[in-house]
């Protein structure tokens, strides 16, 4: 029988109890499956007597994180601090120069320093995992990087932020406001300590450049994720969208292109029947398509205690099994720099704008859309109650160029009233 792989833990936070649990709990489990027993040698963090609901007096405590990774009875350094930089990086750069393998929940210091940090594990022979940064306890990490490493992805698509998806959900259903729908999430605890980071869609952003640089082999390039957060989606939006057969959703979609890598994580209307628009609450859902697979379809918890201490232990009993992945599928050396594509993808566009209820306004706005290129789909003009008509319109696929060529040539119209909303409609 090996010897127990031994894990130092810092951050002891919701994920930190949970992972502590499953391996004081599920110890016989955790060794049937692996041919090796997990134990836990040393914790780290900030505050020592907290009541955190487990016992930890077995384990030796280190109040530096940093010092904890790099313990001679350490083999996998388990980093559950957060932040992009500041202790967690540090603490994860002293694991890897001090040959530890490591796991992480991290997706900021990823989607941040994560070539630099793969390029690090590999220097030192080491592994460096990150399932639960990805959609909490949906498995989408192993799924892209070992069961589909076969197939040329052509696209990732997903809702990864379930604050946002809870919030867009309760507009929807409890016909709320954002201000409220917000309200409502903060008081259920589901923000993060900076909410722009949710709201904001940084987060999701993060773990979609992390997504991409998997399916595409490219370094990650989260500074070239086109973001938009859910802070300007409207009640007003939901229900038109729902009139017309859509849902709105904050996406992030990635594929790559003849001009380079797209990514965006923005709000976007998808068709209701389909299974992302039929994804309610803080559900997550990740959608893979590859050339040999066809669409893949990903739906599970993407927070809470379970679900990511669940994906923590994937990762750390692959390590006890032997089982070695390059951080992103491939070695981080073959990594690409990505280049960036602005959503030059066409797609259709939903439009809604108020106009003036005049003879020939309607015509005026027709053709600045005709003369940017633009062709419409399907529209409707709705009852009013000001002096402004309501007007939703569905265009053909079109650039987002294009689109914001017309946009532009509105306020000349001189029938366009207020600023006019455009969200994207991606085809799943
Ligand atoms: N705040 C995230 C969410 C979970 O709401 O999905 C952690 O990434």
């Amino acid at each position: 029988m090996s010897d127990p792989l031994r894990l130092g833990i810092a951050g002891l936070g919701t994920v930190g109890a949970g992972v502590v649990k499953i391996v004081r709990q599920k110890a016989a489990l955790l060794e049937a499956r692996t041919g090796r027993g997990i134990a836990i040698s040393a914790v780290s963090a900030r505050n020592r007597d907290k009541d955190r609901g487990v016992p930890l007096g077995a384990y030796a405590w280190e109040d530096d994180p940093v010092v904890l990774a790099a313990r001679d009875d350490v083999d996998v350094f388990v980093e559950l601090v957060g932040g992009s930089d500041g202790p967690a990086k540090a603490a994860v750069e002293a694991a890897l120069k001090a040959g530890k393998d490591v796991v992480t929940a991290n997706k900021a210091l990823l989607a941040h320093h994560g070539q630099a940090l793969a390029e690090l594990a590999e220097a030192n022979g080491c592994v460096l995992r990150f399932e639960a940064a990805v959609a909490g306890g949906i498995p989408v990490i192993k799924a892209l990087t070992e069961g589909l490493a076969a197939n040329e992805i052509t696209r990732v698509m997903g809702v990864m932020n379930g604050t946002c998806n809870y919030i867009l959900t309760r507009m929807e259903s409890g016909g709320l406001t954002y201000d409220e729908a917000f309200a409502e999430a903060d008081g259920l605890g589901y923000l993060e300590a900076d909410p722009e980071l949710d709201v904001g869609g940084i987060d999701a952003g993060h773990k979609l450049s992390l997504l991409a640089a998997i399916a595409y082999g490219t370094q990650v390039a989260f500074d070239a994720v086109e973001l938009e957060g859910i802070g300007r989606v409207s009640i007003e939006d939901i229900r038109q969208a729902s009139d017309m057969g859509y849902k709105i959703k904050l996406l992030g979609v990635s594929r790559m292109t003849g001009r380079g890598l797209e990514q965006s994580m923005s709000p976007c209307l998808v068709p209701a029947t389909s299974p992302l628009g039929q994804l309610d609450g803080g559900t997550n859902m990740v959608v893979i398509e590859g050339d040999q697979v066809g669409q893949i379809v990903l739906r599970g918890a993407g927070a809470g205690e379970g679900p990511t201490a669940s994906a923590v232990m994937g990762d750390v009993m692959d390590i006890a099994r032997g089982t070695r992945v390059t951080t992103f599928g491939a070695p981080a050396s073959a990594l690409v720099p990505a280049t960036p594509a602005q959503a030059t993808t066409p797609a259709p566009y939903y439009l809604r704008m108020a106009l003036a209820d005049k003879p020939g306004a309607l015509a005026k706005v027709a053709s600045a859309l005709g003369e940017a290129g633009v062709s419409i789909h399907r529209m409707r003009q709705y009852e009013h109650v000001s002096d402004a008509a309501p007007v939703l319109i569905v265009t053909h696929k079109t650039t987002r160029a294009a689109l914001d060529a017309a946009l532009a040539a509105m306020p000349a119209t001189g029938v366009v009233r207020g600023d006019p909303v455009a969200l994207r409609i991606e085809q799943v």
